[in-house]
């Protein structure tokens, strides 16, 4: 290994050890916590290498994946409370070990691979409230030693293959809601002790093996709503007459479980909705009292009823569903069921008598065309009146429809960017706003309904609400009835009125959906998540949330990295703590004190002096609002205008690009670049202090509403300003520099309209040679940056080349020239320029709210921003060209329109020394792609000419 490499080596391992040393200081995670979780990671198999970040550091402050702590007042260690594994593509078993997380609230490995048993340990975890193991190939039976959870709330262990009892010890569960159980082998009674549950609602056991009877006393379980334990076997028992009397029961289905006797009179159950007792050996005739006028599902199909079809069927309001298919009817058809129904809308009725006795229909039998009735197999299809029934008698399949696509857009818009992460949000009210959604796979286990769609808006109405969105930003894609019946729905998850959820959002979102913070209205049933898809956002933010992480941020960011990139996110990754209390500030006070010792030139605020300086955060103060957090204009005690930066509270990256920018600005010095003045970090907040910029952004200073717009010549030396200021991050910054964000807000005016380029909180270091010395051309890394600004290759090809802020670049260019947004009304401002220049007339889209003069320089301007906007990353300029071609653009100009002239010697003085320094820094240490072009781009000129590598 050549010297350079080894010096490296060294510096990554003194930055890591430094790192560490400051943390060991600080909160760990309890140790027998570090070894359970070694364990479970040791019997679990991982073919995804999902979990390769345990090991590394310790679980709690070096974030390892799927892992949540909690701090605990006065304790000296860090808690393990949730392991959120979901969908990870584990196998393997459980550890015993579990059971030694003792602070342990959430257990979530649903829908993975898992074998062997449920260990008896994890009911040492009395801390636990959620257990979510459904969809995995678990067996063995279930220990007794669950019962002890008096904590938990939720116990999900459907889908697996497990066996034998069910524990009596459950009757100890004493918060338990949700019993989800279905789809596996349990075998014996359904104990009567479950009755002693105060709060179970939620009773779900079907497809399993279990015996009869069923006990009478589970009627006296307080809470039940939902009894649902269909193909199971109870042979020779009965319905007991006791659940005619459970108050709070919505659903009772025992489909297909041998059950004997009469049907039970249920009509004195107030709020009574779902009925299934098909496929049973039940006898005797229908009971004739009412059932509740919430019914919605009658399915007694299947049995050895006979007597006629009572008319206590009629006048039921919400009915969608009745079946006595295949039963001993006889009798006449009912004529009236549908009387008190109102068929608005999708609703709609089924009517199932196939396969009976029926022998007479009344005469004036004529259902409204929302009812379907079903007679084949009855005499009366084949009797005298057969004519009069010919279209009912029809046999027919009765599956809904699953649904279509939702609403066509009946306006037509523009593609999305080609990316594959965009779409409309068929839903949204702003047509043609491109966004990206979440989706999200949801299953309705246990439904009240038998149709969707009368209840479909509804459903939407009630989930975005409890998930907090608007309506139109939750869109159902399709959904599909499956076996059970079970309901499974995709939905889409579209921000407001925006492109991209930020991280706060998607992590709320992803905690009330998978954290089972919300519960549907009754009529729904309980949910369960089937997927999660993050997407784009997996790539964004992958540190925070887990699921569908394909690439770990923190190998992600060592792959391709330099030193100080390592330790920014080794540092940075230390804080990243639970989101919802203010825990997460646990070793972030001490963090700077490391960085302090190299940042020099930049000064360390007290929080009392921030407060000062901007009159405790008045609003009044306040002058922006970003991802980060809120900007305030301060001023200092010596009088120094200053714009703070306050981080969000919630702004989980906000720590991570917190240290980015510090180590980052204290180190570059430019004209065209916004220097950092300070930083403050002290308990829960962070800030960083920047001179102040008198005259605000240049988005600013395009818009429509601005009073003095900017003429052609102030708005080309902006131009120049803003390139020249990311030419030295390319160039001159060491290592180099790329900004990955620039756009119009981006660029800042000082008090001469001298352009300044803030925030530098996304930047990533540029490569370094590997010891060969050879350069990857590119760094892979994720996407990030602003939508109608991101360079489409890079997007594509996750490729980050120094020419993606080129293309930002001629985004902004463009956006001088025209003084569009870079998307407005679903418009692209790339596009549209194209297609205007393409006509050959461009004097409606250049911004008549100035003169260029003379028009050659437009022209010529023009032309160079829609090189830095072509597709192919290689048709782009460099920086170093525009800088040039930017500076013969002014020249060309007339005295007078070159507003700023007092500037340029400096600027392009600093220019020129700056190209011959870097051509002697490449050789040495760090070879920049682009530097090979620099040299050649006297004869490059006019812009555009591709420089040869
Ligand atoms: C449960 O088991 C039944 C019967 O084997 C099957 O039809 C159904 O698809 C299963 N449901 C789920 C959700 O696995
Ligand atoms: C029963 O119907 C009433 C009136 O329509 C409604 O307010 C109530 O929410 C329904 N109950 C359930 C459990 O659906
Ligand atoms: C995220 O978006 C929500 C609502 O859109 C907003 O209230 C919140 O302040 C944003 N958070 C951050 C960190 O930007």
């Amino acid at each position: 290994m050549g010297s350079l490499g080894n010096i490296l080596c060294a510096v990554i391992l003194i930055v890591l050890s430094f790192c560490y040393v400051d943390v060991a200081r600080g909160q760990t995670t309890d140790p027998n916590e570090v070894n359970a979780l070694k364990a479970i990671k040791g019997s679990l198999v991982d073919p995804m290498n999902n979990l390769k970040n345990w090991g590394s550091g310790d679980p709690c402050t070096s974030r390892w994946t799927g892992i949540f702590c909690d701090k605990i007042p006065s304790d000296p260690y860090l808690h393990v409370t949730e392991i959120q594994l979901f969908k990870t593509n584990l196998s393997g078993t459980l550890a015993p070990e579990v059971g030694l997380l003792s602070q342990l609230k959430t257990l979530d490995f649903m829908w993975n691979n898992l074998t062997g048993n449920i260990p008896k340990e994890v009911g040492n975890i009395t801390t636990l409230k959620l257990i979510t193991l459904n969809g995995n190939q678990l067996s063995g039976s279930l220990p007794d030693e669950i019962g002890y959870l008096v904590n938990l709330n939720r116990l999900q262990i459907d889908q697996n293959n497990i066996s034998g009892p069910i524990p009596k010890s459950f009757a100890n569960l004493t918060s338990i809601r949700h019993l989800h159980m279905n789809n596996n082998s349990l075998s014996g009674q359904i104990p009567s002790e479950l009755s002693r549950l105060p709060a179970l609602f939620h009773l779900l056991v079907d497809n399993n093996n279990l015996s009869g009877p069923l006990p009478p006393k589970l009627a006296e379980t307080p809470s039940l709503k939902i009894l649902q334990a269909d193909n199971n076997n109870f042979s020779g028992s009965s319905i007991p007459a006791e659940y005619s009397n459970i108050p709070t029961l919505l659903k009772l289905s025992l489909r297909n479980c041998s059950l004997q006797g009469a049907v039970p009179d249920l009509s004195g159950i107030p709020e009574f909705g779902y009925l299934d007792l098909s496929w049973n050996q039940l006898k005797g005739s229908i009971p004739t009292n009412r059932l509740a006028s919430n019914i919605t599902t009658i399915d007694l199909s299947h049995n050895f009823l006979n007597g006629t079809i009572p008319s206590n069927f009629s006048g039921l309001p919400s009915l969608q569903f009745l079946s006595v298919q295949g039963n001993l009817l006889n009798g006449a058809v009912p004529p009236t069921i549908w009387s008190n129904i109102t068929f608005t809308g999708n609703r709609t009725l089924v009517l199932d008598f196939q396969n009976n006795t029926l022998d007479t229909i009344p005469a004036a039998f004529e259902p409204p065309e929302a009812v379907t009735v079903l007679l084949y197999g009855n005499p009366v299809c084949t009797t005298s009146n057969a004519s009069r029934a010919a279209n009912l008698c029809q046999p027919t399949p009765l599956n809904e429809a699953p649904s279509g696509r939702g609403p066509q857009l009946s306006i037509i818009c523009a593609p999305c960017p080609t990316d594959g992460n965009y779409e409309y949000n068929p839903s949204s009210p702003l047509p043609c706003l491109c966004a990206v959604p979440l989706g999200v796979g949801f299953r309705l286990k246990s439904p009240g309904i038998s149709e969707f769609r009368p209840y479909k808006e509804a459903f939407e109405i009630n989930l975005a609400h409890l998930l907090d969105l608007l309506v139109y930003q939750l869109y159902i894609e399709r959904y599909i009835w499956e076996a059970g019946p079970r309901l499974n729905i995709h939905l889409k998850l579209f921000p407001s009125n925006t492109s991209l959820f930020n991280v706060s959002e998607v992590v709320q979102l992803r905690e009330l959906l998978a954290g089972w913070q919300i519960t549907l209205a009754d009529v729904f049933g309980p949910y369960e998540l089937l997927n999660f898809t993050l997407g784009y956002y997996a790539d964004e933010f992958p540190t925070v949330v887990s699921t569908g992480l394909k690439k770990s941020a923190l190998a992600g960011i060592l792959a391709g990295t330099i030193v100080a990139a390592i330790a920014v996110s080794v540092v940075s990754t230390i804080f990243i703590m639970r989101k919802h209390t203010n825990r997460r500030t646990v070793s972030r006070r001490s963090l700077l004190s490391r960085f302090s010792v190299k940042v020099d030139g930049v000064k360390c605020f007290t929080f009392d002096e921030m407060a000062a300086a901007t009159s405790d955060f008045n609003i009044s103060a306040q002058v922006g609002q970003g991802g980060y957090g809120k900007v305030y204009k301060g001023n200092l005690a010596d009088g120094t205008a200053v714009a703070i930066k306050r981080a969000h509270e919630s702004s989980l990256q906000g720590s991570k690009e917190f240290c980015t920018e510090i180590e980052l600005l204290s180190r570059l010095h430019h004209r065209n670049l916004v220097s950092l003045v300070g930083y403050c970090d002290e308990e829960d907040e962070q800030m960083l202090v920047y001179e102040f910029m008198p005259n605000g952004t240049l988005r600013d200073h395009l818009s429509a509403k601005t009073e003095r717009p900017l003429s052609f010549g102030r708005r080309l030396h902006i131009a120049l300003g803003a390139a020249k200021g990311i030419l030295y991050l390319h160039t001159e910054a060491d290592p180099p520099i790329f900004h990955r964000d620039v756009k119009a807000s981006n660029i800042l005016l000082d008090s001469k309209f001298v352009a300044k380029v803030a925030d530098f909180g996304l930047s990533r270091l540029a490569p370094v040679p590997d010891v060969e010395g050879t350069l990857p051309a590119h760094i892979s890394t994720v996407v990030k940056g602003t939508p109608g600004y991101l360079d489409p290759e890079y997007f594509l090809t996750h490729k980050l080349t120094e020419r993606s802020d080129v293309y930002s670049l001629g985004v902004v260019f463009l956006e001088l020239l025209t003084g569009m947004k870079p998307i407005q009304h679903g418009k692209n401002i790339v596009r549209e320029v194209n297609i205007a220049y393409q006509s050959g007339d461009i004097s409606g889209i250049i911004d008549s709210r100035m003169s260029p003069n003379p028009p050659e320089c437009a022209m010529r301007f023009l032309s160079l921003a829609m090189k830095c906007c072509r597709d192919e990353t290689d048709d782009r300029p460099y920086m170093a060209d525009i800088v040039r071609e930017l500076e013969t653009i002014r020249s060309m100009l007339p005295e007078g329109e070159d507003l700023v002239s007092e500037t340029t010697g400096t600027g392009s003085g600093a220019l020129t020394k700056s190209m011959s320094t870097t051509s002697t820094t490449t050789g040495v240490l760090f070879v920049s792609s682009h530097t090979s072009g620099t040299g050649q781009a006297n004869s490059g000129i006019p812009s555009g000419t591709v420089v040869p590598r």
